[in-house]
């Protein structure tokens, strides 16, 4: 006679073990997701990689500048004025290139903020993948990986710099930029120029590929300005370096940049400071930014400021740039240091 237990039947067992099962199953899962989840958030990028990718999206961008040019289907559109009132443009060259450059990085690091001076989603077809190949001309030079988390990290791409000089076929000053920030510093920067195929890149304590002149004139330096402002410019030129300065108009804060250091595809005006004293968008300095960066060189505000390349797209500060030169002694030799009443 059975006591007073409780009699189990074949099937109760069956059906407690599998819950049992269930229950363990489920907890087990939950555990190794959560592992797998910590794991991603600790991945890193490599800061080398991200120059050789970056060198590649520029490449491509410009691919696609050169294409839409010579093909003369540039499609021009106005995209509005400027706060100083200069008329905006944009063409299919931008747009091709923006869309090329930003699948390329956003296809290989997914997580990864990527700021463009255009906002297009329509997608490439045919656009291969990155091959995640360091080339050798960047191996022999960067030694070794850097590894940094990519939350610290803002890309800055300009897909065209100088459109309004494209749309007018002065070639020599249209480039392609990508910037690498690292929490706001300026570490990576490519200027790519696609009617020429030459790219400077350079990586802050990583190397480079293009070199600073061999002398500047620090005492009456020449300085490269904006086409489009050097009217305005002048008189805070000539009441910083005196009268008899010479100034340069050029197209495009990449080309600006290259104009202070040692590029081998062309010539170029042999500038010693580059000043620009209205609003300027970031994706159009970071990567010149980080070229001079790299090489000792300054890129701040009129005051002298670092630029940071996290959160906001517009740099109100103005610009000064120089390299092997005492740019604090620069920044103090600007008339007042307010470049709004030379606007
Ligand atoms: C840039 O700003 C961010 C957010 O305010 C800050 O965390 C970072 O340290 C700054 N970077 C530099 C280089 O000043
Ligand atoms: C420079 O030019 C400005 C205006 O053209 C004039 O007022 C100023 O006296 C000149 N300065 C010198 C040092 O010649």
């Amino acid at each position: 006679m059975a006591p007073m237990g409780i009699r189990l039947s074949p099937l109760g067992v069956a059906v407690f073990c599998l819950l049992g099962v269930g229950i363990i199953y489920h907890l087990y899962s939950g555990v190794l997701s959560g592992r797998i989840a910590a794991f991603r958030q600790r991945e890193t990028v490599d800061l080398r990689e991200l120059l050789a990718l970056s060198v590649e999206a520029a490449v491509l961008g410009g691919r696609e500048v050169k294409r839409v040019r010579e093909d003369n289907a540039l499609e021009e559109k106005s995209k509005g004025e400027t706060k100083e009132g200069a008329k905006e443009k944009l063409t299919l060259g931008d747009l091709s290139s923006h869309r090329n450059m930003y699948q390329l990085i956003k296809t290989a690091f997914p997580s990864l903020q990527v700021n463009s001076e255009e906002h297009d989603n329509t997608r490439v077809e045919d656009l291969p993948a990155w091959d995640r190949r360091i080339p050798e001309e960047i191996a022999q030079v960067v030694g070794r990986s850097q590894e940094v988390l990519p939350e610290s990290i803002t890309v800055w791409i300009d897909p065209l710099d100088a459109t309004q000089e494209y749309t007018e076929n002065l070639r020599k000053y249209v480039t392609t930029m990508v910037c690498v920030a690292v929490n706001g510093a300026p570490v990576i920067g490519v200027i790519h120029k696609p009617f020429t195929g030459y790219t400077a890149w350079a990586m802050v304590d990583g190397g480079s590929n293009v070199k600073p002149r061999d002398s500047y004139n620090e005492k009456s330096p020449r300085v490269i300005v904006s086409r489009s402002h050097a009217g305005k410019v002048k008189g805070f030129v000539e009441a910083a370096f005196g009268n008899n300065t010479v100034i340069f108009p050029a197209g495009g804060a990449g080309y600006k940049v290259l104009a202070l250091l040692n590029p081998t595809d062309e010539k170029y005006e042999e500038a010693d400071v580059y000043l620009h004293i209205t609003y300027v968008k970031k994706w159009d300095i970071c990567a010149g930014n980080a070229i001079l960066r790299a090489l000792g060189g300054h890129m701040t505000t009129l005051k002298g400021e670092e630029i940071n390349y996290t959160g906001s797209e517009a740099n109100n500060g103005g610009l000064l740039a120089s390299i092997h030169m005492d740019h604090k002694a620069l920044v103090l030799r600007l008339p007042a240091r307010d470049a709004e009443k030379h606007r």
